[in-house]
């Protein structure tokens, strides 16, 4: 039975721990697995633009002995050239998994439906499992654990955010979002992020004001005001998001050691200060790294049971 990765969601806590244990291994010893995936190949249909997920998939799968297929924006046009069926079922004869990243999710959750080999998301309008998976990765690696932390999210209620309410709930971590009215998260997502939370013995609180969310927060995080494929809109959102840039005033608020995180890339200026992104408690680019261990964990997990 092939597994794919469309969202945090569908992973038990144990099956986190267990793509981390896995990272920690290859983290400490890049040749610990060899050529694991060696004559596998893995196609990237990417319809929007992408530095650390490009490169940390096609890097990692040449490190494992894998081969990447790259079909950018146009390429292989998905659903106007050719069916979403259609693509997956031909992608399904040559490759042995596919990550996919588009506007849409239901666009993910129809490939994954129909093709034959894993799916990974790699990123969605709706979620962005690899960053949350290599996000919490970074704060357990930083801080030594999950259990207990308090995480303060501000800003936009959006890909990014409904991947780390799951990742947190489902770690035991404690998660405080904070985002202007009409900008919360996914009513859907608050609630199964409350339902694991409670299993895991932590709290989801939303938050108007970013000053009571980071009040004691071990980590703050933050990303872009306006995603891909909302750029009309990013004038308006300045003005809607003003409140709730990363600041030195906002993060003095929070604990002294706290990680300031942000999934990149960031706009600096608007979400977060330059100071603040370069200042010492900023892990962004330890997060960035930990995409590569992370997600060649998630490929050994995913493609090595596979013909
Ligand atoms: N964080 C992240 O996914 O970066 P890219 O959009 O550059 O891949
Ligand atoms: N929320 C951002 C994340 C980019 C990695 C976007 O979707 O553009």
């Amino acid at each position: 039975m092939k597994r794919d990765l469309i969202s945090i969601n569908d992973l038990s806590r144990e099956e986190i721990e267990g793509f981390f244990d896995i990272a920690d291994c290859l983290k400490r010893d890049n040749a610990r697995f060899g050529n694991i995936l060696s004559g596998k190949s893995l196609a990237l249909i990417f319809q929007k633009p992408s530095n650390r997920t490009r490169v940390s998939f096609e890097v990692g799968m040449y490190q494992l002995g894998g081969h990447v297929v790259y079909l950018g924006p146009g390429e292989i046009n998905l659903g106007v050239r050719e069916s979403i069926k259609d693509v997956a079922k031909t992608l399904s004869r040559y490759v042995n998994g596919i990550v996919l990243r588009t506007f849409a999710h239901k666009n993910v959750i129809e490939l994954a439906g129909y093709a034959d080999v894993p799916v990974i998301n790699g990123l969605s309008d709706f979620s962005h499992p690899c960053q949350g998976l290599a996000d919490i990765y970074t704060v357990k690696e930083k801080l030594g654990k999950t259990q207990g932390i308090t995480f303060a999210y501000v800003g936009d209620g959006n890909n990014v955010c409904n991947s780390l309410l799951f990742a947190c709930s489902k770690s035991g971590i404690h998660i405080n979002v904070a985002t202007p009215k009409g900008h919360e998260p996914d009513k859907g997502v608050l609630a199964a992020a409350r339902r694991a939370a409670k299993l895991a013995r932590c709290k989801v609180n939303l938050f108007n004001d970013p000053f009571s969310a980071v009040k004691g927060a071990d980590v703050i995080y933050t990303d872009v005001w306006a995603s891909m494929g909302q750029e009309k809109e990013a004038i308006k959102r300045r003005k809607i998001f003003k409140k709730f840039q990363l600041n030195k005033k906002l993060a003095s608020l929070a604990n002294k050691n706290v990680l300031i995180m942000h999934c990149l890339p960031a706009h600096r200026g608007e979400e977060i200060t330059d100071d603040v992104i370069d200042g010492p408690n900023s892990v962004v680019f330890d997060q960035a790294e930990n995409r590569l261990h992370v997600q060649k964990a998630i490929l050994i997990k995913l493609l090595k049971g596979d013909k």
